[in-house]
């Protein structure tokens, strides 16, 4: 696969089971990204991390300058991405813990750069985006969920809220009824950008929270944080049974 991207997001700053080789600052004709790329081996194979939130967790989804992380990974030589992502379960199977490999999504952001195409001497190409992720890191997720006895949800639509706030109930009625499973706030336009520039890219999404209304509980980031810091440990054992050839 060459040397394969990981995206990290809330919970997942570092991979502590990578061994990292050295950072490098790129500059990217969208400024700047979340960070340094840290290359390194993850179980033998060459990965680049970058860390969505900076390595401080300091932007929030709706700052996160996807364009030049997505632009920066390209350029250092990925041509793969595993992005990682904490989400609210909708769906009856989506229950706090559970990982999935959704296969389509419903964009409900607003107001974030979500194209490399700006007009000037470029034509605008639409690319196909019918199935939104790329075929081969979901199978192989699925396959390394497998082999590890790490139970990997097999599909499902991923619905991307802008935030920061978290959803009303009603709003997660409705996107229950257009048929989303899991909520977070990352996966656009990161997957689009992803599809323009030719990157290979499949989310890796924990749920760490049942979504607004489908708990009698609040949802607090005290209770997020808990499930949070489990779930990365098993994230972190898929990506090490994931990346390598
Ligand atoms: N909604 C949106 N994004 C999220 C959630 C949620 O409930 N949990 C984690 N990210």
């Amino acid at each position: 696969m060459g040397i394969v991207g990981i995206i990290g997001g809330s919970g997942l700053t570092q991979l502590k089971n990578l061994e990292i080789l050295w950072r490098r600052v790129v500059r990217t004709p969208y400024g700047e990204a979340s960070g340094p790329l840290t290359f390194g081996r993850l179980a033998g194979q060459e990965v680049i991390f970058l860390a969505r939130h900076g390595y401080g967790h300091t932007i929030p989804p709706h700052r996160v300058n996807y364009r030049a992380n997505i632009w920066a990974l390209h350029h250092a030589g990925v041509r793969h991405v595993i992005a990682v992502g904490a989400v609210g379960g909708i769906a009856a199977t989506m229950v706090p813990g559970a990982l999935c490999a959704p296969d389509q999504l419903i964009d409900y952001t607003s107001g974030r750069p979500n194209t490399f195409y700006e007009g000037g001497d470029s034509s605008v190409i639409h690319v196909d985006f019918s199935m939104p992720y790329c075929a081969q890191i979901r199978q192989r997720l699925l396959a390394a969920g497998e082999r590890i006895a790490q139970p990997i949800v097999a599909g499902g639509t991923y619905a991307i809220t802008q935030g920061p706030r978290l959803e009303t109930a009603a709003e997660i009625r409705r996107i229950e009824r257009d048929g989303g499973d899991i909520v977070g706030m990352t996966g656009m336009p990161e997957a689009v950008l992803a599809r323009e520039i030719g990157l290979c890219y499949a989310p890796l999404a924990l749920v760490v929270n049942p979504a607004a209304g489908k708990s009698a509980e609040p949802i607090t980031m005290a209770a997020i944080d808990q499930v949070m810091h489990e779930g990365m440990e098993r994230v972190r054992r898929v990506l090490a049974a994931t990346v390598p050839l």
